[in-house]
């Protein structure tokens, strides 16, 4: 059981900055999610939020709420906050951060990740195909 993450502003997906992030959905995104963990054998779970604190408790309640690994894309997050840092190495699920974007092609702000050091790996610039990406790795790692 899988639980994919979108912070800020994803939610905006298809509007926003449609040449960077594409003309597809949030929702395209979720159901392209829950399609992959099917061929994968793996039920997903999709939750999108813009505030800090909420996708904070669900990183921490994720392995009490029975998931096996977390696909995160902390949007801005990823740049600064500490308290999403801290709370992916405060628990014990596999954690994938992915970005739509190349953000090391991107401004400067953009090179320097807080959270991808405490995750297994970090996937960029693949458009959509990165949650894939990241489903394969953590139902391949789980076995
Ligand atoms: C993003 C890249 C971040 O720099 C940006 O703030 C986002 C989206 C991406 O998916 O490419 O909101 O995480």
């Amino acid at each position: 059981m899988l639980l994919v993450l979108n912070g800020p502003n994803l939610n905006r997906l298809g509007l926003r900055e449609p040449g960077v992030y594409g003309a597809l959905t949030l929702e395209d995104l979720e159901r392209q999610c829950e399609t992959w963990g099917a061929e994968l054998g793996d039920s997903v779970t999709c939750r999108q939020s813009n505030f800090e604190g909420q996708l904070l408790e669900w990183v921490q309640e994720a392995q009490e709420q029975g998931f096996g690994g977390i696909i995160i894309n902390p949007g801005a997050l990823t740049h600064y906050s500490y308290a999403l840092r801290d709370a992916i190495a405060g628990q014990q699920l596999p954690v994938v951060e992915v970005h739509i974007s190349n953000v090391d092609a991107r401004e400067e702000f953009r090179h320097k990740s807080v959270t991808a050091s405490v995750c297994k790996g970090k996937i960029s610039g693949m458009g959509f195909l990165g949650y894939r990406f990241a489903m394969e790795y953590l139902t391949e790692s789980q076995g």
